[in-house]
């Protein structure tokens, strides 16, 4: 996708450093960090530099190629490191399927380097796959909701909620966004309206206790969100407040999707009970990080001195209140014996 008319991937390998886009920063500044070895690859996933099931699958992946280059030759050293290289990129975020599913496949591959690389194209073959049959869903005039950012900057290039509405856009039909600003760290109005600016989508920002009144009132027509692991009866974790949105549209009767590869179904979750859910800090919700009038980048304090946060980064929808979840290989229902025909194992 382009920023400034520019084509940009979100993760990407140049020599022995994984190269990504530096997400914290955005949208008030658009810069490219190199992440030189594994350890600063699993330093980035942990802090968010790159965050997004889908680039978080990507980067690890290549994190995991980083660990294959780095190892000694010689054993018993070699095999010493690759698990060690491994463990840094497992334990650096919970939830998203995605991560597990690539350092494992790169893990398991005669050539870890090229294996990561197809893990990337994958995704962005997935991503132009679930834009072309998620589009189907739009027409013309549309508003459809979503949240946190499920754009290309949570894959490697489309993304998943957004990509549908990013070929409806491509294809002339006139759509637009409403992206709730989902705190505590705005991936919504951060990311999201950032990257809808760039390709020209109308966009507006709600806060994230808006969308029932919303709703409710007709306004919107489509809910569409991403994934970060959809158990093997289609109950879907993803960013903390999609279950709320759910509720809210089932109550309201408008259509809620979810967009995901198959690489994020997780069969050995049978339901979502069993998806561990990421506790991050409470500073993420007692402060607030932006930019002054004039330009510097500043943290200040929402909540009393002295409050604690309870700060769940992820929560579960449940199934029944899913209409469908957007695929590479078609919509599917979020039943067992659908997801049981396409999951990858
Ligand atoms: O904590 P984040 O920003 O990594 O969470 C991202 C989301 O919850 C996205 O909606 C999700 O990854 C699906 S899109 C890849």
């Amino acid at each position: 996708m382009k920023v400034n008319g520019k084509d940009y991937l979100t993760v990407w390998m140049e020599g022995s450093s994984v190269m990504t886009i530096n997400q914290p920063m955005l949208p008030h500044r658009f810069e490219v960090v190199a992440l030189p070895t594994h350890r600063d690859t699993a330093e980035a996933i942990k802090t968010m530099v790159v965050r997004g099931a889908g680039a978080i699958g990507a980067a690890a992946g290549y994190g995991m190629a980083q660990v294959f280059a780095e190892a000694p030759a010689d054993e018993p050293d070699r095999s010493a490191y690759i698990q060690d290289g491994y463990e840094t990129l497992k334990n650096t975020r919970p939830t998203a399927r995605d991560l597990f599913y690539s350092i494992d496949r790169v893990r398991a591959a005669a050539d870890a380097a090229a294996e990561a690389r197809t893990i990337a194209a994958e995704y962005i073959e997935a991503g132009r796959r679930i834009g072309e049959i998620g589009a189907e869903l739009i027409t013309d005039s549309m508003t459809v909701l979503t949240h946190c950012n499920a754009g290309w900057l949570a894959f490697v290039d489309w993304g998943s909620a957004l990509a549908p509405i990013y070929f409806a856009h491509r294809a002339g039909r006139k759509v637009s966004v409403i992206a709730d600003e989902t705190r505590p760290r705005c991936q919504g109005s951060r990311l999201t309206a950032w990257e809808l600016q760039q390709e020209g989508i109308p966009v507006k920002i709600i806060a994230d206790n808006a969308a029932g009144l919303l709703m409710r009132r007709g306004e919107i027509d489509l809910v569409i969100t991403g994934a970060d692991r959809i158990a093997a009866n289609g109950d879907v974790a993803n960013k903390i407040g999609t279950y709320e949105k759910a509720l809210c549209a089932k109550a309201s009767g408008v259509p809620f999707y979810v967009a995901a590869p198959l690489s994020t179904f997780d069969l050995d979750c049978p339901d979502g009970n069993g998806i561990p859910i990421e506790q991050r800090g409470d500073e993420e919700v007692l402060y607030a990080t932006g930019l002054t009038d004039d330009g510097k980048f500043t943290r200040v304090r929402l909540a009393p001195e002295g409050v604690e946060a309870i700060n769940f980064a992820f929560d579960i929808t449940p199934a029944e209140l899913i209409d469908g979840i957007i695929t590479e290989r078609g919509v599917i229902k979020p039943v067992i014996d659908e997801i049981d025909k396409v999951a990858v194992r």
